[in-house]
């Protein structure tokens, strides 16, 4: 691979601002990469898209990508990469990184897990693809998927005022007496929602999956030597409806300086 190839930039996508969970850990582990973040804020939430809905949709953010001759493309979008990744992933010639699948098989790595609980996008539940990939590598694991549909819009819409015993408790109740020995939080967007769970369950019980996957990939990226060879790296924001609104939603994880460019899909 030519040293130009290395430098090429890295691609990340996600329905909205939930993304940025796995954004801000690539650029605290790999600063000198150019990244080019495109949230689809236009067709959110994925979460209640069939998977024929969302294979042209992500096939759309694919070719932005690779116009912008990316060399790698991050799912960082558990519900794309429950529905959509096994359609694609032949299809571009950069290498493309799904969350639920790397996850999976780093955290099943530790074969005393065996009970694992997992939080998603309705969408993501309805596949398994959860369960499919945890037993991969562990086919005694029992797994337990909880959907949380309201959590996507609380995030992206700003909702404060929702009631919440209904909106966390219920779906954590539901989770808790299946015993977990871990709970994922399988949506890019559901940290947000940390502050309120660990008020019900200790903190150590959630798994954040956004270090794992970013470590993931920049060992991968080392391995291919992809790495970039830059002093320091960029970070290129498209939203394709309401750039600002973006900006603003993007507050709760990390700061965004100017408004994001409009991608037209
Ligand atoms: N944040 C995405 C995920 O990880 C999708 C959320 C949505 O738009 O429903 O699944």
């Amino acid at each position: 691979m030519e040293s130009f190839e290395k430098n090429s930039p890295i691609g990340l996508m996600d329905s909205g601002v939930g993304g940025l969970t796995i954004l801000k850990q690539m650029i605290s582990i790999c600063p000198r990469e150019d990244y080019i973040y495109f949230g689809d804020t236009k067709n959110l939430p994925y979460g209640e898209k069939t998977k024929k809905e969302l294979i042209p949709i992500a096939k759309q953010i694919f070719d932005f990508f690779a116009e912008k001759k990316v060399k790698a493309v991050i799912m960082a979008c558990n519900t794309t990469s429950a529905t959509v990744y096994d359609e694609l992933k032949d299809d571009y010639d950069f290498k493309i990184y799904p969350i639920i699948q790397i996850v999976s098989k780093c955290i099943t790595a530790d074969k005393k897990l065996s009970r694992i609980a997992v939080m998603a996008t309705q969408a993501t539940v309805n596949s398994h693809k959860y369960s499919q990939e945890l037993s991969k590598n562990n086919p005694k694991i029992e797994v337990f998927e909880q959907a949380c549909p309201l959590w996507v819009p609380i995030v992206e819409n700003k909702i404060t005022d929702y009631d919440e015993k209904q909106v966390v408790l219920e779906y954590l109740e539901n989770v808790l007496k299946f015993h977990p020995q871990k709970i994922i939080l399988g949506c890019t967007h559901y940290p947000y929602m940390l502050n309120k769970l660990v008020k019900y369950a200790p903190k150590e019980l959630f798994i954040n999956p956004a270090g794992i996957f970013a470590q993931y990939i920049k060992n991968d990226l080392k391995d291919k030597n992809l790495l970039s060879q830059r002093e320091s790296g960029t970070v290129q924001y498209f939203a394709s409806a309401d750039p600002e609104e973006f900006r603003q939603n993007a507050k709760l994880f990390l700061e965004i300086k100017n408004t994001p460019q409009l991608a037209v899909l």
